[in-house]
């Protein structure tokens, strides 16, 4: 067996071990919390708290803690776009303006929050575990190597707070990243769809070897890219038009040097994009230090760092231009070149959105809804987070 592929089982096999004991150690943990402070209430009386001083009530207590406890936990309930309609009408104004405002003062918040969300949802389903903190008991999934290039969690937070500040305890920190995202992407240019709305924050962060095997590598080939999205249950057809989200943002050399000076040396990239690639990326050496801007879904948008290549816009007429690139062999990371060049459907799915750009709105417009709705693992336990980097107690 191909070492990848068993490397991403025995991921799957300790994130599911850990999916199915945790909701449980949780659940029995903060039942024994809650007993302890509530029997002597629920007793009345003033004996002092131990377990051996309970009689049977103390046990009726602790079995309906365990169930209300339990009903708190991930269940797959369907989403709904109208979800917030009568507690928190404004959750759609709020959300896009924060968004404007923090966009109009910093333009790369708006790649960085839709980069986030991808990184949410496969980590565990979108559940907003990436934004937590660690704790002395559990590691963040922020410090994960492909996590530590994340940015965007203050915009995140200012809206989250504009949003308790209108309608307390009500809107989650899952819904807030999942609408932001789409207007981070109306924002750039590109299309616009209904968000889905009700998900839940989950109580916990994936461990850190599930949350490195859960993404995407720059260096995957095809079919490593299809079976990692499939486990979502995202198609080849989705991972080809979601990765047109790659269009907008910036890559750190350290991802794509390879390709010109190492180990993933492609022959067959177009020369002149090969020499861009280089001059932006004096060598691997420097690969830390080096930033190379991805295009956008306009022209007009610029983040002013690193070396620019400015791409042409995704109109409705001339498709979009990571598609483009693809076929003109500029794919900038071994993972966008892999989905170009092995002929068959693959080959045709690039050459349609890259000639039609619609086609490619609506896809990707489509495809960002299915993978909104991936859930937290069945048993999750999840809540609505007061403030997004931690868990509520
Ligand atoms: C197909 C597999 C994918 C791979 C291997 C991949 C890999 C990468 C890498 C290596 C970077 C540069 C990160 C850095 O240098 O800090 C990046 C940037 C980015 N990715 Fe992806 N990506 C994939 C799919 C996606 C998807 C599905 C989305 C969203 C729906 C997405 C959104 C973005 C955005 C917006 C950026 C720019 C972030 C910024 O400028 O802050 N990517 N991606």
């Amino acid at each position: 067996m191909d070492a990848t592929v068993r490397a991403q089982e025995e991921g799957d096999t300790s994130r599911s071990l850990y999916k199915h004991m945790l909701p449980f150690i949780f659940s029995t943990l903060s039942s024994c919390l809650l007993l302890l402070r509530c029997a002597p209430i629920a007793l009345n009386t003033s004996q002092p708290i131990g377990m051996a001083s309970y009689g049977s009530a103390s046990w009726v207590t602790l079995a309906l803690l365990l169930f209300i406890t339990l009903a708190a936990t991930a269940n797959g309930d369907e989403l709904s776009a109208s979800y917030y309609e009568k507690t928190c009408p404004n959750v759609q104004h709020v959300v896009r303006s924060v968004m404007a405002s923090s966009v109009a003062a910093q333009p790369r918040m708006a790649p960085a929050v839709l980069r986030l969300f991808f990184h949410d949802c496969f980590i565990n389903g979108c559940d907003a575990s990436v934004l937590l903190d660690a704790t002395p008991f559990s590691p963040s999934e922020k410090d994960v190597k492909p996590n530590a290039s994340l940015t965007g969690y203050t915009v995140i937070d200012d809206i989250k707070s504009a949003l308790e500040h209108d309608c307390p305890a009500t809107v989650s920190c899952a819904d807030v990243i999942a609408l932001a995202s789409r207007d981070a992407v109306a924002l750039l240019g590109g299309p616009t769809w209904s968000v889905p709305l009700s998900r839940k924050d989950s109580r916990f962060a994936a461990n850190p070897e599930s949350t490195k095997k859960g993404l995407p590598s720059p260096h995957d080939n095809l079919g490593e890219l299809v079976a990692m999205f499939s486990r979502l249950n995202l198609d080849a057809r989705d991972m080809t038009a979601l990765s047109g989200a790659d269009t907008v943002g910036m890559a750190d050399c350290m991802h794509y040097s390879d390709r010109v000076y190492g180990a993933d040396r492609d022959e067959e990239i177009d020369p002149y994009f090969a020499q861009t690639m280089k001059q932006s990326c004096q060598g691997p050496s420097e690969a830390e230090n080096m930033c190379y801007t991805l295009r956008t879904f306009e022209p007009s948008f610029t983040t002013g760092h690193g070396a620019q290549l400015r791409g042409k816009p995704a109109s409705k007429h001339c498709g979009c231009p990571y598609y483009r690139n693809l076929i003109a062999r500029r794919g900038l990371l071994t993972s966008y070149q892999t989905l170009y060049g092995g002929g068959g459907p693959q080959d045709n799915l690039v050459e349609m959105y890259s000639a039609d750009g619609e086609a490619f709105a609506r896809d990707f417009a489509k495809t960002m809804v299915k993978m909104g709705n991936v859930p937290p693992p069945m048993g999750m336990p999840v809540e609505v987070r007061l403030k997004c980097s931690t868990a509520n107690y």
